[in-house]
């Protein structure tokens, strides 16, 4: 897997394009509907979103979130958080400027969620390691996009986030195995890439 992202340079990226980010980027509700419904999240689940920008998925969260759920916004952009805390608000809600592959929370999550953010993080395989540590026993990782990997590779080679890949699904699917997860739903089509593992622990031995 490619490792030569420049962090500074994806952060300086996302602050810069954070203002105008809701105006230029359309997502398709009906779209993200479908990939959070392989989630099942029950309505006091406490979710991790990832590379959270100015959090395009919170009200869709806060459908599920009905009971005591707690959203935990993360992005490096401070711009994106900026945004995202004055667009929703404090009210069930978390904000933290840090990068995934450094974060450290005093509880753990029942879901973890990585959309449309998973190519810029810069070591993803500390990335999905950090992301098992979070997460509780039977808890969900999930890598989603609203389009297929070529779509997405293409869309960033004409960007500033060139280096920015999104691997094989196949490839994907086994750094989950070594990290420990259980891949429980994978997908590459024209229309979604998703990858939904789960954090399922062995007391056999
Ligand atoms: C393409 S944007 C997607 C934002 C939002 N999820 C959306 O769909 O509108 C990718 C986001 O990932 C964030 N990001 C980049 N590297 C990250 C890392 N190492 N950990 C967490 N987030 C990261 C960027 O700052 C950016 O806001």
């Amino acid at each position: 897997m490619e490792e030569k992202i420049n962090a500074k340079a994806v952060k300086d990226f996302f602050d810069q394009r954070a203002e105008n980010w809701d105006k230029e980027v359309h997502h398709q509700p009906a779209k993200i509907r479908h990939l959070l419904s392989f989630l099942d999240l029950p309505p006091s689940a406490r979710v991790l979103d990832v590379g959270s920008g100015t959090g395009v998925l919170v009200p869709y969260l806060k459908e599920k979130l009905t009971g005591e759920g707690t959203i935990i916004e993360l992005d490096p952009s401070s711009s994106m958080i900026e945004i995202a805390r004055r667009k929703w608000g404090e009210e069930g809600i978390e904000y933290f400027e840090a990068e995934i592959e450094e974060f450290s929370y005093d509880k753990k999550f029942n879901c973890i969620i990585c959309y449309s953010s998973f190519p810029h993080f810069k070591d993803k395989k500390r990335a999905v390691q950090n992301m098992f540590n979070l997460l509780t026993e039977g808890g969900l990782v999930a890598v989603l996009h609203s389009e297929g990997r070529d779509r997405i590779n293409q869309h960033h080679q004409t960007q500033m986030v060139g280096f920015d890949h999104l691997p094989p699904i196949a490839s994907l699917a086994l750094l989950f195995q070594e990290v420990g997860f259980t891949p429980i739903h994978q997908e590459d089509s024209e229309d979604y890439y998703l990858l939904i593992g789960k954090k399922v622990v062995d007391f056999s031995d």
